[in-house]
């Protein structure tokens, strides 16, 4: 038997990760951004010159890999990769523009699939992506897909780069950056984006970052 484990998933630039560390820190559950774990990989294969779209270049970087989460001060995660911290330098738009290639390698979701399950072991956590649900806890006590509009994400992502103080594109650029970054998501072969069947749809279009986080609770306090 373990603690309670919740899953989020859903589409980019749908406020998971915002709403998931709070939601985490009210309920005292472990958060586990497993995006961020794919960004970390991203960001060590286009530091080694390897191609993204390659398995085969790929494959190796995953032995000896040494990906690590630990707590930040503010409830954030830390990141780091074969001893270097990527907190900030995986949310950069190149990570952001190859992340999805990285992750369509069936080696790659192999390899941080067994990461995540083996820090889900004891549950008491909330982990976050687009196959948590699905394939890495499908027995989770509870399972969200969270997700808005393209508009509506293709603004949050503009107000999450500006507060990160990246170069913001045009809003449309946006759209459709996010829009390609679904499609390669949800039509990959190995746990591909998509809601599971138990899951309780939440679409928050219109919703403050602090209702989500309720709804959230509230889903909580009735079903777990
Ligand atoms: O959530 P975030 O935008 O940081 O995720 C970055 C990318 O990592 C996603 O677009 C997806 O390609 C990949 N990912 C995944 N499975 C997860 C979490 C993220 O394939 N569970």
């Amino acid at each position: 038997s373990r603690l309670p484990i919740v899953a989020i998933d859903g589409p980019a630039g749908a406020g998971k990760s915002t709403v998931t560390r709070a939601f985490a820190r009210q309920m005292g559950l472990v958060y586990l951004d497993t995006g961020a774990m794919y960004r970390a990989l991203t960001w060590w294969v286009l530091r080694q010159g390897a191609d993204p779209a390659d398995a085969a270049a790929v494959e190796p970087l995953l032995l000896d890999l040494d990906l690590q989460l630990s707590a930040g001060g503010a409830g954030e995660q830390l990141v780091s990769i074969n001893g270097f911290d990527v907190t900030e330098a995986i949310r950069s738009p190149e990570v952001t523009a190859q992340v999805s290639l990285v992750a369509a390698h069936g080696c790659v979701r192999q390899a941080l699939t067994a990461q995540q399950q083996a820090m889900g072991l004891k549950g008491g956590l909330v982990a976050e992506g687009r196959d948590i649900g699905t394939a890495v806890f499908p027995d989770a006590e509870l399972k969200v897909f969270l997700t808005a509009t393209a508009a509506e994400r293709a603004r949050r992502r503009a107000q999450d780069l500006e507060r990160r103080g990246f170069e913001v594109p045009p809003l449309a650029e946006l759209e459709a950056q996010i829009a390609a970054r679904d499609h390669q998501d949800s039509s990959r072969e190995v746990a591909p984006l998509c809601q599971a069947e138990d899951a309780v749809e939440l679409v928050t279009d219109g919703m403050a970052i602090k209702a989500v986080i309720q709804a959230l609770v509230d889903l909580f306090r009735e079903r777990v």
